[in-house]
């Protein structure tokens, strides 16, 4: 069978299954197997494929077919450019987390280009990193910070510990539920966190390359998805500079509730910003005055 045979055939038979983007998707996996930029596909539409390398294509729709998540098999996916690998312990990293992580960086390059004489390292923490995408991409896009990672899954960690290694990223990992684990006293200049946001009771409908693949625990944000805002919006202060930024994820619809609960809290939120869908996605606060 031809490359074009290929990718015909194979995303008739995506389309059935009813994934998104049927072609796209097989051209990444056949992009996958043939180790081609998926571009280039075009250039050998007509060439035949061994029975092995058939073999594995078939292997893989067949897995695409029954929803397993695109990144789940071919490994890994792109985050601010880096490769991160991905596995079931964590959440496939989304590209609208992609706008956290440049606001972050750019607060924290704006702090450490703001400082003369620094008496300590500017110093991030990233709560709740997942597959440590974004404690990652802060570690190297902010050489000048010290970067501090903590998860409650240490299956998730692992994952985090293996990408912040294979990309030469300072990362220090810690397992925690919340902030217990961190020492009293540690004060960052700027807490990060994509919580679990999803209510309970809707997780079941969601897409099932995200129900069934996802680990709960990085979906799960309680009866009304606000458990982790409320946790943040009480806990984070005291992990915090007087002139640090907490930087958030939000969920569809969630800035309203989430800025309430801040401000009962003395937080003072500076800015909620939409994603490239439009979408109240990114909420920024500081500590309001003790
Ligand atoms: C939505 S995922 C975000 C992962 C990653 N930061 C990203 O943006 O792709 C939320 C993460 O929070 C972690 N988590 C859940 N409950 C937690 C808790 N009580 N304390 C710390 N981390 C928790 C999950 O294990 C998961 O890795």
């Amino acid at each position: 069978m031809t490359v074009l045979e290929t990718i015909q055939r194979s995303a008739e038979f995506l389309a059935k299954k009813g994934v998104d983007s049927p072609r796209l998707q097989v051209e990444s996996l056949l992009a996958h197997v043939l180790r081609l930029p998926r571009l280039n596909l075009y250039l050998n539409f007509e060439r035949e494929l061994t029975s092995a390398e058939l073999e594995i294509v078939r292997g893989f729709v067949k897995r695409r077919g029954a929803r397993e998540p695109l990144q789940h098999i071919v490994g890994s996916t792109s985050f601010c450019g880096f490769e991160i690998a991905v596995d079931p312990n964590v959440l496939i990293p989304r590209p609208e987390t992609e706008l956290l992580a440049e606001r972050a960086w750019s607060f924290l390059n704006f702090l450490s280009t703001g400082r003369n004489q620094p008496t300590e390292p500017l110093a991030a923490l990233d709560f709740g990193t997942g597959s440590g995408c974004l404690a990652v991409a802060l570690a190297l896009k902010c050489a000048c910070a010290r970067i501090v990672a903590l998860d409650i899954s240490f299956a998730a960690l692992a994952v985090a510990r293996a990408n912040a290694k294979r990309l030469h990223a300072t990362v220090e990992f810690l397992e925690s539920d919340g902030f217990d684990a961190l020492p009293s006293g540690e004060l960052f200049d700027l807490i990060v966190a994509n919580p679990p946001y999803i209510p309970s009771a809707e997780i079941a409908v969601l897409d099932p390359e995200v129900c069934k693949f996802d680990p709960r625990l990085a979906l799960d944000g309680g009866a009304d998805g606000l458990d982790f805002y409320r946790r943040l919006a009480r806990e984070a202060a005291g992990f915090l500079k007087p002139t640090g930024r907490l930087m958030l994820e939000l969920g569809d619809e969630q800035a309203a509730s989430a800025s309430d609960l801040l401000d009962a809290h003395n937080w003072v939120v500076e800015a909620v910003e939409r994603d490239y869908a439009g979408r109240e996605r990114i909420l920024v606060a500081a500590p309001g005055a003790a």
